[in-house]
């Protein structure tokens, strides 16, 4: 049984269920540019709606400061919503509390939909304030949680609001949940990890906690120089973090006593500046001229860790492995996403990513829908592959 409720759990019909989703899309010239959170958050309101629940949708939408204001009104997102959920009409209600919110709650009839406006209007959300949060429960007889890429904040809609109410998560959070704990919590073995990115500093708890759990640890991107460098490895002129030489040789310390294979390039693509078409050549490590830059992992590289890869169940992977947004230099991201789909599908490799620049890396590659699960999560996935307790997941966990 999972530690947590879903809409199975409850009898929603006639009920107003507060849905707090993650509305945060990304918006260029007023139109949402990528609808990934739009179409994931989809089904469980389609099933609630099927289920003739009044459903009251509860969002944060960017970081406003002082109050509302026309950029980050939530209004932008009724259109949209409504053409995500094949037509099904969406109500707005321009505050998320008082009258003007509650006249919109009262009047849903089953099987309707509402909008409140964005919740961080109100300085009540982030400082997860008590009346705030009994003021949004004060709508609503039932609380669905579908938003799992808002779980590592702890704000009044996703903790508090949690607690006042008969919680469950809904099938986005639910799907979040059991694919993150395959992945980590009881993984298929061997596991594999791949992390990449630029600076070990932004990751250390991550590897931290990944080099205590995984059997293979593959590192990339120009936290992977920080690790050469701390070898003595001759790395030009390429980004490392130098002061985090004694962190690294400690991650690698730490992977040896446990016997976590960790895997460092074997050759990089170096080149004199990261711009996109500039003149790029394939080094073994050790030979990177000192004029020159690591921006990418080289074939060999590629093919190790792909070989690797064919020996392990379960991989989790946060991170580009090279300057992957600026041509040349995504070829190795490239070439391990196409391999790890390959695996996925032929070998039976459970295969789970996340963060926003791994995603974009994946769709870039064409194979977004090929791995097994791809988190709609950044910050949260990271939190969670840092091994930290999750506010809004916490907040769902059964109580006695
Ligand atoms: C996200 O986009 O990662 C979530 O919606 C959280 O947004 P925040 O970083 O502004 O809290």
């Amino acid at each position: 049984m999972a530690d947590f409720r879903t809409i199975d759990d409850f009898e929603v019909a006639g009920k107003r269920v507060l849905l707090r989703a993650d509305l945060n899309v990304p918006m260029q010239a007023g139109r949402v540019s990528d609808t990934t959170r739009l179409d994931r958050l989809a089904p469980t309101i389609k099933e609630l709606v099927g289920k003739r629940a009044r459903v009251i949708l509860l969002s944060h939408f960017g970081r406003p400061k002082g109050g509302p204001d026309r950029a980050n009104s939530l209004s932008q997102l009724v259109r949209p919503l409504c053409h995500t959920l094949g037509g099904i009409a969406v109500r707005f209600a321009p505050d998320c509390i008082g009258p003007q919110a509650e006249t919109v709650a009262q009047a849903l009839g089953d099987g309707e939909v509402a909008l409140l406006e964005n919740l961080r209007f109100h300085a009540g959300e982030e400082a997860n304030d008590a009346a705030f949060a009994e003021a949004l429960a004060g709508l609503g007889e039932l609380y669905v949680n579908d938003a799992f890429s808002a779980a590592h904040r702890a704000h009044a809609s996703i903790d508090r609001l949690a607690r006042l109410l008969p919680a469950a998560a809904g099938r986005l959070m639910q799907a979040e949940l059991e694919a993150l704990g395959r992945a980590l919590e009881h993984p298929q073995r061997p596991l594999a990890a791949i992390v990449g990115g630029s600076k070990i500093s932004t990751k250390l708890e991550l590897l931290g906690n990944l080099v205590a759990r995984v059997d293979l640890l593959a590192i990339g991107g120009a936290m992977a120089n920080t690790f050469l460098a701390a070898q003595g490895v001759a790395i030009g002129r390429s980004l490392a973090e130098r002061d985090l030489a004694e962190t690294a040789r400690a991650i690698r310390e730490k992977a040896s006593a446990r016997g976590c294979t960790l895997i460092l390039p074997e050759d990089a693509v170096v080149a004199s500046e990261l711009k996109p078409g500039v003149a790029a050549a394939t080094v073994p490590i050790g030979e990177v001229p000192a004029d020159k830059m690591i921006l990418d992992i080289g074939p060999a590289s590629v093919r190790t860790l792909v070989q690797h890869l064919r020996t392990c169940r379960t991989l989790v992977w946060n991170g580009p492995v090279g300057a992957f947004e600026t041509p040349p230099f995504d070829a190795g991201t490239t070439e391990i996403a196409r391999a790890v789909a390959g695996l996925t599908q032929t070998a039976g490799l459970a295969s789970i990513a996340g963060g926003g620049d791994t995603v974009a890396a994946l769709v870039d590659a064409g194979v977004a829908d090929r791995l097994s699960y791809v988190s709609t999560a950044g910050g949260a996935f990271l939190e969670w592959l840092e091994g930290k307790e999750l506010p809004g997941v916490a907040a769902l966990k059964r109580r006695a």
